[in-house]
């Protein structure tokens, strides 16, 4: 039960705050915090008070749950809270451990002072919830570390340690923790006599709403606001929040604390109600619910020591370092001592390249790289937990890779594939322990992006899958448990949209057009600036692989094909890598620019098909992309490749650039109208009959016709 405790220690009122378990600041806590520092300030005995969170935390941020369906919350408010605090006429010291954020932090501004362990961590994320601090966050915080710092830190979100806090001059002193277990101990120790000390002490200069910000006169310039806005647009493009946050700030520096707290109101109630914050924050609990899965029970896991890697190329290399990163030892395996360097190259770039940003110390670097055995035998595997394989993209040799591993790794040992696109059961099959065998899609580059998608066998164990999906966690991925079938979730959704914006083009459209509808959307790339990143080679091999590039053995159930990436590549226009691909590029540069000889090769394919080119509108192309994206979602769903819509969108937020601000393509699909969805895509399968990808999926279908929203249907499925 949440409650706040007064407990006197000589004269110090110590007010400690329990919600467990990060004490998030719901309504009880809220009406707590303010009769608990009545009574302080009414008992004669208290000359000091120290706010203090019981446990592992100061209050970690407010209660989320409250906003959802942006319903107003129940007074106190946190700003009549922080007012209270603020102007209480005896001195109150926030005391900071674990993590003060949000609307904790907002807290603690409303105090008179803030001291720290030197284990906490601060900051404003809201941002990342599509709002801002509405609590006096972003009127307190410029106030009292100037309005630069104070945009920085909100805009970005980002989390700070007591250390760079006492720097900014945010808190006014640090104390050492000392043992986890006796964190809470000191703190309280540390503060309370520091609170002795301050406790005679005039408030004058200590109510944060009463400070003008350090930096006030730079800012009263008149083109310095447009430019922190120009700049905020430029790094969030497409989002909302961080432009509201510069009006907030803004306000802080042009007007007097009450009126600010106004405006801050007034924008953060906008925001609450936009659709950009319900996109971010369904996004927020579908990453919670994402590592759950149901029936399957946690305890499974087992623990990974050390990873094999076999393959040290692209993945495998990147692979390695994610497990290096989380301080797991691996063995890393090649066929041949040059591909084996190259790989072990590739890893001692990155490391440097983060030596050289500040972001690794030469002493951890060494501590990781001693973690790396690289080896071209197969012996040094006996002893992993987990093999990962990461070699060429054919079932003929990763069978064949499978099979040694089976033979030389311990019986326990789970061998897991990188594959993107072979089937995970047939592999499992080349080996005597299907039950130890499980997909761990890496996406590239894998050390950097956060999505795994963990694709369960047939006959994956729970143990299995438990393991893997504990294990995303501790090497800081987002596991996403999907089922085994062509292109798994993302990429499987990925083939209709990336066809269909190659249809357009021997239809009428360029590629910049395409693109630019998309990324107008707020997809990081279009899907040619995709090819062309990603190498348009790669397609063009996968295609050859199958057939599919000779009309002689094209599989007919495949229908409409577009011979136009097929054609780039003969031209070798592999993409950036190239200086040439669906755009030329100048050298060295990432820039893409249109390219008069792709239009020609375009226009002249075009002609050889005998189609007759027209003007495509942007929403054509839009829809033409999106729907059928959507509609494979609504398939995969339906037959149990994904667990939930959420899981969905959160593969597309973290491995294909889809902007977080939508949600993700299922929570598009709500936005736009599961009717209109699917009413277009009844259209355009009957125009275009052999493109399979518009054929609507039945769970759509049902779901429109029934006036259904996918929160119903899910409602309703696990009532059953
Ligand atoms: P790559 O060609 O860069 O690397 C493959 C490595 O495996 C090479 O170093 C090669 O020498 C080695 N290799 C080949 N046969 C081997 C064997 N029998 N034993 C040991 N090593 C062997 O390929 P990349 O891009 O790293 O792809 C590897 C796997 O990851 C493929 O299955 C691919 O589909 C998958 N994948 C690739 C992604 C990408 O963006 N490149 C993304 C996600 C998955």
């Amino acid at each position: 039960m949440a409650h706040v405790s007064i407990t006197l220690r000589q004269s110090i009122a110590v007010l400690s705050i329990s919600n467990p378990p990060v004490n998030t600041l719901n309504h009880a806590v809220r009406h707590g915090i303010v009769r608990s520092v009545r009574e302080a300030i009414s008992d004669a005995r208290v000359q000091a008070l120290v706010l203090v969170g019981a446990g592992r935390s100061f209050p970690a941020g407010a209660d989320i749950k409250e906003f959802r369906g942006g319903q107003a919350l129940n007074a106190p408010v946190l700003t009549e809270v922080c007012d209270v605090l603020e102007q209480s006429p005896k001195p109150i010291v926030a005391a900071l451990h674990g993590t003060a954020l949000g609307g904790g932090l907002e807290l603690a501004l409303g105090c008179h002072y803030r001291v720290a362990l030197d284990s906490a961590h601060l900051g404003l994320p809201e941002v990342h919830l599509g709002i801002l601090p509405g609590a006096g966050g972003t009127q307190r915080l410029p106030r009292l570390i100037g309005l630069q710092r104070a945009l920085d830190l909100i805009v970005s979100g980002q989390h700070i340690s007591a250390a760079a806090a006492l720097k900014l001059g945010l808190i006014d002193q640090i104390f050492q923790a000392g043992a986890p277990a006796a964190a809470e101990g000191t703190l309280l120790d540390r503060a309370v006599e520091y609170a002795q000390g301050i406790a005679s002490r005039p408030l004058d200069g200590r109510r944060v709403s009463e400070l003008v910000p350090r930096d006030k006169s730079t800012f009263d310039q008149s083109d310095v606001w447009d430019k922190a806005l120009a700049t905020v647009k430029a790094q969030h493009r497409g989002y909302d929040a961080p432009i509201r946050i510069v009006e907030a700030v803004r306000a802080a520096a042009q007007l007097p604390f009450k009126q600010g707290m106004a405006k801050e109101y007034e924008l953060v109630v906008n925001l609450m109600k936009g659709p950009q914050a319900s996109a971010l924050q369904h996004l927020f609990f579908a990453e919670r619910e994402v590592g759950t899965v149901p029936g399957l029970n946690p305890s499974l896991a087992k623990p990974v020591r050390s990873v094999g890697v076999l393959g040290a190329g692209t993945m495998g290399a990147g692979i390695a370092m994610v497990f290096l990163n989380a301080k797991i030892p691996v063995v890393l395996l090649d066929t041949k001592q040059e591909f084996l360097d190259r790989g072990l190259a590739g890893i001692r770039a990155v490391y440097a390249s983060d030596v050289k940003k500040g972001k690794l110390t030469e002493e951890a670097l060494a501590k990781r790289l001693a973690l790396l055995t690289p080896t071209l035998d197969y012996a040094a595997f006996a002893n992993v937990d987990l093999a990962i394989e990461a070699v060429f993209e054919n079932m003929d040799i990763k069978k064949q890779v499978f099979a040694k591993l089976d033979a030389v790794c311990k019986p326990e040992a789970i061998l897991a594939s990188n594959t993107s696109t072979l089937n995970i059961d047939e592999m499992a099959a080349a080996t005597k322990r299907p039950e130890q065998f499980i997909g761990t899609h890496f996406f590239s580059p894998a050390n950097v992006m956060r999505l795994l998608e963990n694709v369960r066998g047939k006959k994956s164990s729970p143990s299995t899958i438990a393991t893997v999906m504990a294990l995303s966690k501790t090497i800081k991925k987002v596991g996403v448990l999907v089922g085994n079938c062509d292109g798994f979730v993302g990429n499987r959704m990925l083939e209709g949209y990336a066809r269909e914006a190659s249809f357009m083009l021997e239809e009428g459209a360029l590629p910049a057009q395409v693109d630019k509808v998309l990324t107008s959307f707020g997809m990081a790339m279009g899907p040619f600036q995709m090819g062309d990143l990603a190498g348009n080679d790669v397609g063009w091999r996968i295609r050859q692989g199958k057939g599919m590039t000779n009309p002689a053995t094209r599989p007919a159930k495949e229908g409409r094909y577009c011979e136009l990436g097929d054609k780039l590549c003969e031209l070798g226009r592999f993409g950036q890598k190239a200086g040439a691909g669906w755009y030329k590029y100048e050298q060295g540069q990432r820039k893409a620019i249109p390219d008069d000889a792709v239009a020609k090769l375009i226009e002249a394919h075009s002609s050889s098909k005998g189609i007759a080119r027209r003007s495509i509108s942007d929403e054509e192309i839009f829809e033409r992309c999106m729907y059928p994206l959507i509609n494979e979602g609504f398939k995969v769903l339906e037959e149990g490749i994904a667990l939930r819509p959420g899981d969905i969108d959160i593969i597309w937020a973290y491995g294909y650039g889809f902007p977080r601000y939508r949600g993700g393509p299922m929570h598009v699909a709500q936005t736009i109208g599961l009717k209109k969805i699917y009413t277009a895509l009844a259209k355009y399968s009957k125009q275009f009959p052999t493109s399979h990808h518009f054929v609507p999926s039945k769970l759509l279908q049902t779901l429109a016709e029934t006036n259904t929203t996918l929160e119903q249907h899910l409602a309703t499925k696990s009532k059953l």
